[in-house]
């Protein structure tokens, strides 16, 4: 019975324990799923570094035309080279992305607000399985609102999608969104993060936070971060070096990259400190050697 009085505080996150059910497959939490899923997630998570650069451009689904973003394009094709998954809308999939690529997709398939909105947390799953199959998604990214006005209808949304690439073995990919009224604690993200995948989702993507290794420890599958609103490029690395030092599998980062002055040359940094290790400090260094080259 759901009780809120008398709860515990959660304390022993053991976050030098590896993850105790990993059996032969390198993906967190998915030993127990067939091989479709599998590839998918091999398509995604690079099997030698177990890491992933994904590149979010899905911000026109509810921002429309984006600084960075203006021409698809003309961006997205020279970003590429950089990235291993791609995670858009179907609408600049089918009209602006090689299909030649090769590379992982993650499809963004909720939709239903806009910046006109005051609140953004309600939207429904807008995208087809069949069509997700068509594109060869890898995964379906789908928005989750939790303790916002549109938290039932978003775990809806969730559940519909898991459903539903459960039965053509799609992963889905949970992101974990913050309103301007929501937190961005530990305590909200090892909250979140956890609802999430316990409905089933095989990534989450969230944002990164202080005690962010316990919220790591707490989710059974793997943790990308998103990059959030533009950060100077040495901040931007610095953020992402403590995520994957905190546990992250990977980033998802759409500003920090398409909005630098040297998006390509910062998604490469990227790529170093994702798959390479690469510190902060030698990242930094590493971009800046690129752009004066
Ligand atoms: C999540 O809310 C959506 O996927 C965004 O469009 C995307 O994650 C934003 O990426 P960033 O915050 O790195 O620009």
């Amino acid at each position: 019975m759901a009780d809120k009085e008398g709860l515990k505080i959660s304390k022993d996150y053991g976050v030098e324990i590896p993850f105790q059910n990993q059996g032969g497959f390198y993906v967190k939490g998915s030993d127990n799923l067939d091989w479709g899923m599998k590839k998918h997630l091999a398509n995604i998570f690079d099997p030698k570094s177990g890491n992933t650069v994904m590149f979010a451009f899905d911000h026109g689904y509810f921002m429309g035309s984006t600084a960075g973003l203006e021409r698809l394009d003309i961006v997205i094709p020279k970003l590429i080279p950089q990235i291993d998954v791609l995670m858009g809308t179907r609408g600049a999939l089918r009209s602006c992305v090689p299909p030649q690529c090769r590379k992982g997709v993650a499809l963004r398939v909720t939709s239903g607000s806009s910046m006109l909105n005051e609140d953004l947390s309600h939207e429904v799953v807008a995208v087809d399985m069949e069509d997700a199959i068509r594109l060869n998604a890898d995964c379906l990214a789908i928005q989750t609102f939790i303790g916002a006005d549109g938290q039932l209808s978003s775990l809806d949304n969730l559940s519909r999608a898991i459903n539903a690439g459960l039965r053509y073995s799609i992963p889905t990919l949970g992101v974990v969104a913050v309103g301007k009224d929501m937190e961005r604690t530990d305590r909200f993200f090892k909250l979140a993060t956890r609802i999430v995948a316990e409905l089933g989702a095989h990534i989450i993507k969230t944002y990164y936070c202080d005690n962010f290794e316990e919220v790591v420890a707490a989710c059974p599958v793997p943790i990308v971060v998103a990059g959030g609103k533009k950060l100077p490029e040495k901040e931007a690395l610095t953020l992402a070096y403590r995520a994957m030092q905190g546990g992250a599998r990977g980033l998802d980062m759409g500003r920090n990259i398409f909005q630098s002055e040297h998006a390509v040359e910062m998604a490469a940094t990227i790529r170093k400190v994702v798959h390479d290790g690469y510190t902060d400090s030698e990242a930094y260094q590493y971009y800046q050697d690129l752009i004066n080259s």
